[in-house]
């Protein structure tokens, strides 16, 4: 299996743990780092709904807590046909991922679309200017 096939199955196998009562929406999230390490997060929803934590907050959790600071590539699986990162998910990407970040979207199924980071928040906000 190559390396995006192993995050897609990471990705596929923690969606199964998401707590989503109240959507009934599951989704995994897989990041790989530059040293090929990988994490996994997925949705935990609270009865008070804006409480509620995403599959990919998770998963930046999880590689910060191991001592990580970079998502090299991640894949997001849920439900819908396409999946894509919500807002908020989008600029955590943005704070620990270049702007050619890849972050594929899959269904059970496979992957269904790649986009990358500066494709999916164009003209981000940062504090610190590059240029
Ligand atoms: N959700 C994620 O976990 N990640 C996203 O990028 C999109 C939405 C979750 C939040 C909520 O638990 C459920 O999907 C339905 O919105």
């Amino acid at each position: 299996m190559s390396d995006l096939d192993d995050l897609f199955e990471a990705a596929k196998a923690v969606r199964e743990k998401a707590y989503a009562p109240y959507s009934n929406f599951l989704v995994g999230a897989a990041f790989r780092t530059p040293d090929g390490s990988v994490f996994t997060g997925c949705n935990v929803e609270n009865a008070s709904y804006p409480v509620s934590v995403c599959a990919e907050g998770g998963a930046v959790s999880a590689m910060i807590a191991a001592g990580q600071r970079e998502i090299a590539e991640a894949v997001v699986i849920g439900d819908a046909a396409l999946c894509t990162p919500c807002g908020i998910c989008r600029q955590r990407f943005k704070e620990f991922g270049k702007d050619d970040l890849v972050v594929h979207v899959a269904d059970l199924n496979g992957i269904k679309r790649s986009f990358t980071l500066d494709e999916l928040l164009p003209a981000a906000f940062e504090l610190e200017q590059k240029d």
